[in-house]
């Protein structure tokens, strides 16, 4: 598991290195950024000491560094790469930030990047504790279903008492674990997840495709893996970083999909096919490329292997789900598909809408499943809804266990 941990400047900031180190011994991985304000309290080379890693001290690349796409967009890839994000202590100044989506920094920019679970260590004078702003600033962070650990009541830096004092770093290290609900349950599983467009050539240099960017398919594998599955990812072309710890097999074709996923077959406990697989191709791709004229161009193409189809023959007690991206009719589609192509699960999104489908990082979609249940989820990051459809995986295997 990996943990961002954000601090913030705050006299509490030197238990924060107590707490990277109990982070450290259960076994999470952490990245430290810390505020401007943060490195007045405590060197960035105390961090990187415990955690062997480089600190993240600013939102861009020192001047006269070297400066690169990746250094420029960190705040993304941290944000993706990361379980959960930490931040300790969370001053005033914090929290309003994130109350407001402030984004003028490394830390505020990557909370906004993030989709995970956030835990949150306010640490500060008692009377800005206990400010209607911060206390409305704290309502908002609620609401978001961030969890908030502390502050204690005591004896502040200040001199005065009351509530203010950063929680002990046992204590927001046990929190962290529990925000991120560390359960093991796919143990044993091996997961095979299509993920992505496919490419079909048209000639040496063109190819029809659509507008998949993989995310959902990613964010599955990704999901697999921290809940203990093996995980083989087979991915058509897509521009997002391979998961830590799967099998990535990369496909261009249908054709090439079906393979991968055929070669694999046998290990997969679990068959989830989030590829959005081109129907057609090219029936004859030309040597050389096709040149333009001024006459109409008609291409003739023939379907592709339908892969979902057949592995709902091939599939034996494998647990299979399939996607239906429709336009309409989201739910007569998904169950009828969930019945012709033999499958356990139809997870259902309906495209072309914003906050849903191809492009998005959210996701709204319905499941289908066999046992005759249609679920409707609610709109939720494409991490979270990753999340459900393991969970109703698990439970439908169960389901399915028992009656026979
Ligand atoms: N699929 C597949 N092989 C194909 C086409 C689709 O395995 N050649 C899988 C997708 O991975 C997805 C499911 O089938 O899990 C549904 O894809 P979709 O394009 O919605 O369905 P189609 O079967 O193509 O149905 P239709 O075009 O009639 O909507």
């Amino acid at each position: 598991m990996r943990a961002l941990v954000g601090v913030g400047g705050g006299i509490a900031a030197y238990k924060t290195a107590e707490l990277v180190r109990a982070l450290a011994e259960r076994g999470v991985e952490v990245q430290v950024a810390m505020t401007s304000a943060a490195q007045q309290f405590v060197q960035p080379l105390t961090f990187a000491a415990l955690t062997g890693r480089r600190v993240i001290t600013s939102l861009f690349p020192a001047a006269g560094g070297a400066e690169t796409l990746s250094s420029a967009v960190e705040h993304v890839s941290v944000a993706q790469e990361s379980d959960v994000l930490v931040v300790a202590p969370a001053t005033a100044d914090l929290m309003a930030k994130f109350a407001h989506g402030l984004a003028d920094d490394f830390l505020s920019t990557a909370y906004l990047a993030f989709t995970g679970p956030v835990v949150l260590a306010p640490s500060m004078n008692n009377n800005m504790w206990l400010h209607p702003a911060t206390q409305a600033n704290l309502e908002v962070l609620r609401s978001r279903r961030h969890l908030i650990v502390g502050p204690d009541e005591g004896l502040l830096a200040c001199g005065t008492a009351g509530p203010g004092r950063m929680s002990q770093p046992d204590v927001i290290a046990q929190a962290v674990l529990s925000a991120v609900n560390l359960r093991r349950d796919l143990e044993g599983e091996t997961v095979l997840v299509t993920a992505g467009p496919t490419q079909e050539p048209v000639d040496p240099v063109r190819f029809l495709s659509n507008r998949s960017t993989g995310k959902m398919g990613y964010a599955l594998a990704e999901a697999a893996l921290a809940r203990g599955a093996d995980v083989i990812l087979v991915s058509g072309p897509v521009h997002l970083t391979p998961p830590r710890g799967a099998l990535v097999v990369g496909v261009r074709t249908a054709a090439e999909m079906r393979q991968a996923v055929l070669d694999h077959l046998e290990r997969a406990t679990i068959l989830i096919k989030a590829a959005a697989v081109a129907d057609y191709h090219v029936a004859k791709v030309p040597e050389h490329k096709v040149k333009k004229t001024s006459a109409r161009l008609s291409l003739e193409l023939d379907p592709t292997p339908d892969i979902l189809a057949e592995l709902g023959r091939k599939k034996g007690d494998r647990l299979l789900i399939g996607f239906a991206a429709e336009t309409e009719g989201l739910q007569q589609e998904a169950r009828r598909k969930l019945k012709s192509k033999n499958c356990d699960m139809v997870v259902g999104n309906l495209v072309g809408r914003e906050g849903a489908g191809f492009e998005s990082d959210t996701n709204e979609v319905i499941l289908a499943l066999a046992t005759g249940e249609t679920l409707a989820l609610p709109p939720a990051s494409k991490r979270d809804v990753a999340g459900r459809i393991l969970d109703e995986a698990l439970k439908l295997r169960l389901a399915l266990h028992s009656a026979q």
